[in-house]
């Protein structure tokens, strides 16, 4: 077909959750549906990118053209983006689990013996690893889910972390699992407030600005 504005880029996409295992059974995860992230590898691949998705646990679809590679844990995501490498650019969407615990080789009995305690870890942060990395791409795109001072906090993050841009959105209402999102994005620039939208409506306009920039 025809070339469409992302022809011949390559986007690294990481979306859902993290599941961080206790033991055999059992892990420990967080609300993230999966679905912004998905949506916005789905907008890029429709303007042409050649898109790899890395993905934790969710029950979605995998978007058309898109290429997926699944992963659980912090750490497994971590190693698929080193993989997919190199990129035009990365939308890091996950909701990374921020620890880890040493997972039992069996799983915990609650019989006879007191609640066993959980000794948690850091995760590596797999943003800021790679905005720092000798091969980062040439656009880098946080997201920071918060539930005060919205805006504040990711324009922190966007320096803390070395992204170009950070897609920030409140969850404090029904963001996590849901259809609709209200986000702000802050660049070098400032920052942009967008109105409350379909997440599929979000991820076509965040698709088009990733275009302009590349
Ligand atoms: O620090 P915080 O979790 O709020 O940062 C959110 C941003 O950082 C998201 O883009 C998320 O995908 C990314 N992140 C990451 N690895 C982590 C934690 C967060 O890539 N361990």
């Amino acid at each position: 077909g025809a070339p469409r504005r992302l022809t011949g880029k390559r986007i690294l996409v990481t979306a859902g959750p993290t599941h961080e295992p206790i033991d055999p059974v059992r892990y420990i995860a967080n609300r993230s549906s999966g679905k912004q992230g998905y949506a916005i590898a789905g907008a890029l691949a429709a303007l042409g990118a050649k898109v790899t998705l890395v993905s934790g646990p969710v029950t979605l679809a995998t978007p058309p053209g898109v290429t997926r590679v699944d992963v659980e844990t912090a750490q497994e995501m971590a190693n698929a983006v080193a993989q997919a490498l190199p990129a035009d650019a990365a939308v890091m969407v996950a909701a990374v689990g921020d620890w880890h615990v040493e997972a039992a080789a069996q799983k915990l009995k609650k019989e006879g013996g007191a609640p066993p305690t959980l000794h948690l870890s850091e995760n590596p942060d797999i943003l800021a690893m790679l905005a720092a990395s000798p091969r980062r791409p040439g656009l880098v795109v946080g997201f920071a889910a918060e539930t005060e001072q919205v805006v504040d906090h990711a324009v922190a993050k966007r320096t803390r972390k070395g992204a170009d841009w950070i897609v920030a959105n409140d969850v404090s209402g029904d963001v996590m699992g849901g259809e609709a999102n209200a986000i702000h994005l802050v660049t070098a620039d400032g920052v942009e407030h967008w109105e409350r939208l379909p997440k599929e409506e979000v991820a076509r306009r965040l698709a088009e600005r990733i275009a302009d920039a590349l």
